[in-house]
C-alpha cells in the first residue's frame, strides 16, 4: 500500500527518471473475459486522455465496456481536484454507489487520477468509503491490471498512491475517442506552483517525454488517417527544459508541423514561456492552427503577484498583442479566477479593463476554490460568495459580448472546418474551423467525419456559427 503526502509531492529536485517500455503482463491478459466495466472521467483533457490509456488497460484485463453504471460490474471514477464541485461531483457519485453495491454485491468500485492524490480524500476512503475496492494515482495508472486483479482476488481495499513521480512510462495502450483527432503528451506535470492551484501536487514535476517518442506516436496517426492532434501539457510551453540544452516547445512544434498532419493544436500554454520563436513557427507553418489558449487569470498586478503568476498586465498584453501581430486571423482563448482571496472591486475592474482590450474568442470563468494545502488556501478571504458570483456574472456578460462581436466578423467569410458528424438535435453536420469555433452548417453533397471542407458562415451566435458548404 502507497499513500499520497503533499509534502513529498512539493519536492522538485534533479533527480533524473528513467524512461521504461511498459510491459504487459500476460498473467492477467483476458482474466475478466464477460466482465463490463464503465468508466467517468471528470476534468481536463489530460484527464480524458489519460481514460484513452486506462480504457485499453481494461480491455486487457477482459473488460467490455458499457455506457450505463447500473450495468457495469466495474465502475472506475477518473477525478479531478481542481476545484471543489469537481470534488463534490465525484464524492455524489460515489454516493450512488454505495447504493447500488447494497443490491450488487460484486460490484467493483475503483478510484483514480487528481484526487487520488491528495492525502484527505484517500483518509476518507479508507475511513468512511471501506466499500470502495481500490484507489489508484496519478503515477500508478500502469499497474492498473495488477491492482484491479489484486482487489478482485484478495477481496480487500487496494491503495496504491505514488506521492512523487516514478519513470515515465512509453508504450501504454490507448483506446482512441474519434477517429480524426487523438490527444498527444509531450510533457507532464507543472512546476509553476502558482498558488491557487493543486495541479503541481497532483501530477508531479514536469517532465518531458522524449522528442522521438513524441514524433513517432504524431508519425503513426498520420499513417492512421488522423487530421489532427493536440499536444498537451499542464504547461506545454515548458517542452524540453528539464531534458534538452537546445531544444524546446518552438523546435518540437516545427517538428511537428513538418510530418504532415493536416491540424497540430496545443494545451495549455503558461504566458511565463511563450517564446518569440514559437510565436514565429506558428506563424510559419500552415498546420499549426492560428488558435492559442493563453490563461491571464487576472487583470490585476497585485493579484497576479498573490497568485504567483510571475507576469504583470502589462507583460501579459504586451505578449498577447505580439501573437495577435505576428500571427494572422489568430483567435484566442483564455482562463480567469474571480474572487481570488482578498481581490477587491478595483482589483476586478482591472480584470474588466483586460478583458475589454484583450476581446478573447473564448474564456473559461471560475470561482475561486479553495484547495486543501495549496498557499492560496491560507489567505484571508473576506469577500462574500454572493460578491463573487456576482463579479463571475459580470465578467460573464462581458466576455459573452466578445465572442458573439468576434463570430459576426466571420460571417460571409469561408473557413476551413474538420467535419466531426450530424449532430442529431440540429441534423445538420457539425465540425470546427482552424480557430476551433464550432460550425453547424449544411450540405448537399455527402461528407464524411474527418474530411477538411470550406464552409461559408452564414450567422454568428455566441457560441457557434451556421453556415453551408459552397460549390
Ligand atoms: N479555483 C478556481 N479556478 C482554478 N483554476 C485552477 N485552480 C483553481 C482554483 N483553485 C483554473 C485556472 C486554470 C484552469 C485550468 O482552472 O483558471 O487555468
Ligand atoms: Fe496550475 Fe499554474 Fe501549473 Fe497551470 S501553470 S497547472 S494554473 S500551477
Amino acid at each position: 500500500m502507497h499513500l499520497p503526502d503533499y509534502k513529498e509531492a512539493r519536492t522538485r529536485d534533479k533527480r533524473s527518471y528513467k524512461r521504461v517500455n511498459f510491459e504487459e503482463n500476460s498473467e492477467v491478459k483476458d482474466k475478466y473475459r464477460g466482465k463490463t466495466f464503465y468508466l467517468k472521467t471528470y476534468g481536463c483533457q489530460m484527464n480524458e486522455h489519460d481514460s484513452e490509456n486506462i480504457e485499453a488497460l481494461l480491455v486487457f484485463l477482459g473488460f467490455k465496456k458499457v455506457d450505463n453504471y447500473l450495468d457495469a460490474d466495474l465502475v472506475l471514477l477518473n477525478t479531478c481536484s481542481i476545484r471543489e464541485n469537481a470534488h463534490n461531483k465525484a464524492f455524489g457519485m460515489l454516493g450512488r454507489l454505495k447504493h447500488l453495491k447494497q443490491e450488487k454485491k460484486d460490484l467493483i468500485v475503483g478510484l483514480c487520477g487528481c484526487m487520488a492524490q491528495e492525502a484527505s480524500v484517500v483518509e476518507e476512503i479508507m475511513n468512511h468509503y471501506k466499500w470502495v475496492n481500490f484507489v489508484f494515482g496519478t503515477h500508478n495508472m500502469y499497474q492498473l491490471p495488477e491492482i484491479i486483479d489484486k482487489a478482485i482476488e484478495e477481496n480487500k481495499q487496494q491503495i496504491e498512491v505514488f506521492s512523487r513521480e516514478g519513470d515515465l512510462i512509453e508504450g501504454l495502450p490507448v483506446l482512441r475517442v474519434n477517429d480524426y483527432k487523438a490527444y498527444v503528451n509531450i510533457i507532464y506535470g507543472c512546476d509553476k506552483f502558482c498558488t491557487y492551484c493543486i495541479v503541481p501536487y497532483t501530477r508531479g514535476r514536469e517532465r518531458s517525454r522524449l522528442k522521438e517518442d513524441v514524433l513517432k506516436e504524431i508519425d503513426d496517426l498520420v499513417r492512421d488517417g488522423y487530421k489532427e492532434v493536440t499536444l498537451l501539457g499542464q504547461n506545454v510551453n515548458a517542452y524540453g527544459k528539464d531534458i534538452y540544452d537546445n531544444y524546446t516547445m518552438a523546435n518540437l512544434l516545427e517538428d511537428v508541423a513538418k510530418t504532415g498532419i493536416p491540424r497540430i493544436r496545443f494545451t495549455t500554454s503558461h504566458p511565463w514561456d511563450f517564446t518569440d520563436e514559437m510565436i514565429e513557427v506558428i506563424a510559419k507553418y500552415p498546420n499549426i492552427m492560428p488558435s492559442v489558449h493563453l490563461p491571464v487569470q487576472s487583470g490585476s498586478n497585485r493579484i497576479l503577484k498573490l497568485m504567483g503568476r510571475r507576469y504583470t498586465k502589462e507583460s501579459y498584453l504586451e505578449l498577447f498583442h505580439k501573437i495577435k501581430d505576428t500571427v494572422p486571423g489568430v483567435s484566442i482563448s483564455t482562463d480567469i479566477i474571480v474572487g481570488f482571496p482578498g481581490e477587491t472591486e478595483e482589483d476586478f475592474l482591472e480584470t474588466l479593463s483586460l478583458v475589454k482590450e484583450c476581446k478573447y474568442d473564448n474564456a473559461f470563468t471560475f470561482i475561486f476554490s479553495k484547495r486543501e494545502g495549496t498557499p492560496a488556501c491560507k489567505l484571508l478571504d473576506p469577500v462574500s460568495i454572493e460578491e463573487k458570483e456576482e463579479r463571475l456574472q459580470r465578467l460573464n456578460e462581458v466576455v459573452n459580448q466578445y465572442f458573439l462581436e468576434n463570430n459576426k466578423k466571420l460571417v460571409d467569410s469561408s473557413l476551413p472546418v474538420l467535419v466531426e458528424g450530424i449532430s442529431a438535435k440540429k441534423n445538420m453536420y457539425y465540425g470546427y474551423t482552424d480557430t476551433n469555433k464550432l460550425v453547424n452548417f449544411t450540405s448537399d453533397k455527402e461528407l464524411q467525419a474527418g474530411d477538411i471542407i470550406d464552409v461559408k458562415i452564414m450567422e454568428a451566435k455566441t457560441w457557434s456559427l451556421d453556415g453551408e458548404v459552397v460549390g
